[in-house]
């Protein structure tokens, strides 16, 4: 009796690894940015994700939202941000072109309800598989806190920094995606990417 429960256990478990070894190996599970989600991908994905920022305890930002570091978090923004997160009323082409899809962050709530300390975990390691790069390297701990700080209050900037932000639009009214400030105009117009 026993013996022919573990029996059935063993064999359930062999054919559940089986099935599963097969859906990968056989080219069956979706990997092209335009296939369908994968079973419970997103949810295990975000599983994984808070319960990873959950346990290194970030804390509170050491510096507050006032007008001067969310200006210097926007600046921070159009640099390494943009072209993928969009600005206000100026959605990234990127959004189209990627799986997942980079979140709008000055589009409706953007991640205004999550703390800014998940942000700043997210910008400075990055999200595996997700194409969010890790700025660690590239940003100070204070940009970083800087840009998390923006974020978080996607929907409710002050009009000054807002208008610092949309100013890197003025010469490219439909996108964000080719903003490169050292392209010489005469390029431009051509459409064709300079690198
Ligand atoms: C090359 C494109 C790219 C760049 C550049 C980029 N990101 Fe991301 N980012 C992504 C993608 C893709 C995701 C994943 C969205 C998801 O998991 O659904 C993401 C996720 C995030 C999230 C979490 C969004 C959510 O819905 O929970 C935050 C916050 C974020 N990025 C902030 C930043 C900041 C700040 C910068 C600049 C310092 C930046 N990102 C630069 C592509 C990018």
């Amino acid at each position: 009796m026993v013996k022919g429960l573990v029996i059935g256990i063993i064999v359930g478990i062999a054919i559940c690894v089986g099935v599963t070894y097969y859906y990968f190996a056989s080219g069956m599970a979706p990997v092209a940015v335009s296939d369908p989600l994968m079973p419970f991908e997103r949810r295990l994905a975000n599983m994984a994700l808070e319960a990873h920022i959950d346990k290194q305890h970030v804390g509170q930002p050491p510096i507050t939202a006032d007008e001067a570091n969310l200006m210097a978090g926007a600046n921070v923004y159009k640099r390494n941000c943009a072209e993928c997160h969009g600005l206000p009323g100026h959605p990234s082409d990127n959004v189209n072109m990627m799986f997942p899809k980079p979140t709008q962050l000055f589009k409706g709530k953007g991640v205004t309800d999550d703390p800014p300390a998940v942000s700043y975990w997210k910008s400075a390691n990055g999200i595996r598989l997700s194409g969010m790069p890790s700025f660690k390297k590239n940003l100070s701990d204070t940009q970083l806190w800087q840009v998390s700080l923006l974020v978080a209050h996607g929907n409710d900037v002050p009009e000054p920094v807002r208008n610092d932000l949309l100013a890197a639009t003025e010469s490219q009214p439909s996108t964000v995606n080719q903003a490169d400030e050292k392209t010489p105009e005469g390029k431009r117009s051509g459409g064709a990417r300079s690198k």
